[in-house]
């Protein structure tokens, strides 16, 4: 296996020249969704830079409460403290880099060592040390060895963090991108919550592939999808490929496709309080923009996503419309975990809560229909790109290329229609080549 040390580094930074030329003439290399060096190189500029998801603060409500994700290859305990605050500190013992928390979520006051017994409130601060008084004397001072902390800001309920210092606010960081993110997030006028914990995978999958995908890709929808269309799960007309919108925010990377179908209802397969609700939530602008779009998929850069989409189990019903957010954490060159999660409004009945978690589940679930679709392509794409003869192929992303904006689009960002069209893909990769140049 090549390693980025084993590469000479003038070497790599040529190809990133060389792609990032690419990218602006509708081009991106096949390499790239499987490659060491790549992966390397990811970990280095972008994972360790960029604002990175870390969880939504509903998945710990009350004191205690925590999770442990990952920034790049930084495993972190997510955890909200006595007084309410939310910290994000390494997952490692300052005394010997033991891990600290081994399960994935809980409840502790507390995190002690299992090698040597440090000890460690949930803000990290360091608090027990056995054998201090006869063993370090006073050469050892508790303050200087809390848990490592990472900084971390929140949007609406989703926690980010990152590594870097100098990274700009997470505000400015999303961006116009927050204008879209706010169907999501606030689609009920207390916000949301995550329904139960996220289904969490591991996947031979390059992470890249999905959240292009996410980022609009309605061109693979009847195709990959056929089946959700002969079914009748897809309260659609038919074809997505001409209606709506895919919206990129030019400079930050992050892209949503809106696709409307001819038919369905304003604000269809909401219950019409919640309906009238999220009318409420959103602002004039975003209730224009929303109110006829069927399915909304977008993608956070680098790797959170969601999508807002109808799944009906009677043909021609529209549906019960459901939100997944999903998170695609890079674990190797073409390998990830996939954490997906449903999101219901808080301030909806519990009935609507369980259709939309049952309707999540059969479409987005882990054995769910559309997930098995996508997974299925995505994972023979990433083989395909680890194969030696791809090493200087490239795959073409000229769709859209001559497409001039929508004037009368009302939201914010760059408004091309139709919605299937690869400009959101080239702003995704636009950034990614940022960073991996040292840019961003
Ligand atoms: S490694 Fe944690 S106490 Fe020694
Ligand atoms: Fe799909």
């Amino acid at each position: 296996m090549t390693t980025q040390a084993e590469r000479p580094r003038p070497q790599l930074d040529a190809w990133v020249e060389k792609t990032r030329a690419g990218i602006t003439a509708g081009r991106f290399p096949a390499r790239a969704f499987n490659d060491q060096a790549v992966y390397d190189l990811e970990q280095e500029r972008l994972f360790s830079r960029a604002w990175c998801f870390l969880a939504h603060e509903s998945e710990i409500p009350s004191p205690g409460d925590y999770v442990t994700r990952s920034i790049g290859n930084n495993n972190l305990i997510v955890a909200r403290d006595e007084h309410g605050d939310i910290h994000a500190s390494l997952n490692m013992c300052r005394h010997r880099g033991n891990v600290m928390c081994k399960t994935e979520m809980g409840n502790a006051s507390h995190f002690r060592c299992s090698y040597h017994g440090w000890t460690y409130k949930n803000s990290g601060e360091l608090i027990g040390v056995p054998y201090m008084k006869e063993g370090y004397e006073s050469r050892l001072r508790r303050k200087d060895w809390a848990l490592v902390r990472v900084r971390i800001d929140t949007y609406e309920g989703l926690v980010f963090g990152t590594l870097d210092p100098e990274a700009p606010t997470l505000a400015e960081y999303l961006g116009d991108f927050r204008f879209y993110l706010d169907l999501y997030l606030k689609h009920g006028l207390d916000g949301v919550e995550v329904h139960g914990p996220p289904d969490h995978w591991i996947a031979d999958t390059d992470w890249k592939i999905c959240a292009e995908n996410f980022a609009g890709d309605g061109y693979h929808t009847p195709v990959a999808h056929q089946w959700g269309f002969n079914l009748g799960y897809f309260p659609s007309s038919g074809s997505t490929h001409s209606q709506g919108w895919a919206v990129s925010v030019p400079g930050k990377g992050h892209g949503i496709g809106l696709g409307h179908s001819p038919g369905f209802p304003a604000f269809g397969g909401f219950p019409d309080d919640l309906a009238e609700e999220m009318k409420q939530a959103l602002t004039p602008e975003q209730v224009q923009v929303f109110a006829r779009t069927r399915t909304a998929v977008g993608t956070v850069f680098p790797n959170l996503s969601f999508l807002m989409q109808p799944f009906s189990l009677v043909p021609g019903e529209p549906g019960v419309r459901f939100v997944t957010m999903r998170l695609y954490h890079p674990a190797g060159p073409g390998r990830m975990e996939m954490y997906s999660w449903c999101l219901v409004p808080k301030s909806a009945s519990p009935e609507y809560k369980a259709e939309a978690y049952r309707a999540y589940t059969l479409a987005f679930g882990q054995a769910g229909t559309f997930e098995q679709d996508d997974f299925e392509n995505w994972t023979k794409v990433t083989r395909s790109a680890g194969s030696t003869m791809v090493k200087d192929l490239d795959f073409p992303y000229v769709m859209g290329m001559e497409s001039e904006p929508d004037p009368d689009f009302p939201g914010p960002g760059r408004a091309v229609t139709p919605y299937v069209n690869d400009t959101n893909f080239r702003n995704l990769w636009s950034r990614w080549g940022d960073y991996l140049a040292g840019e961003a």
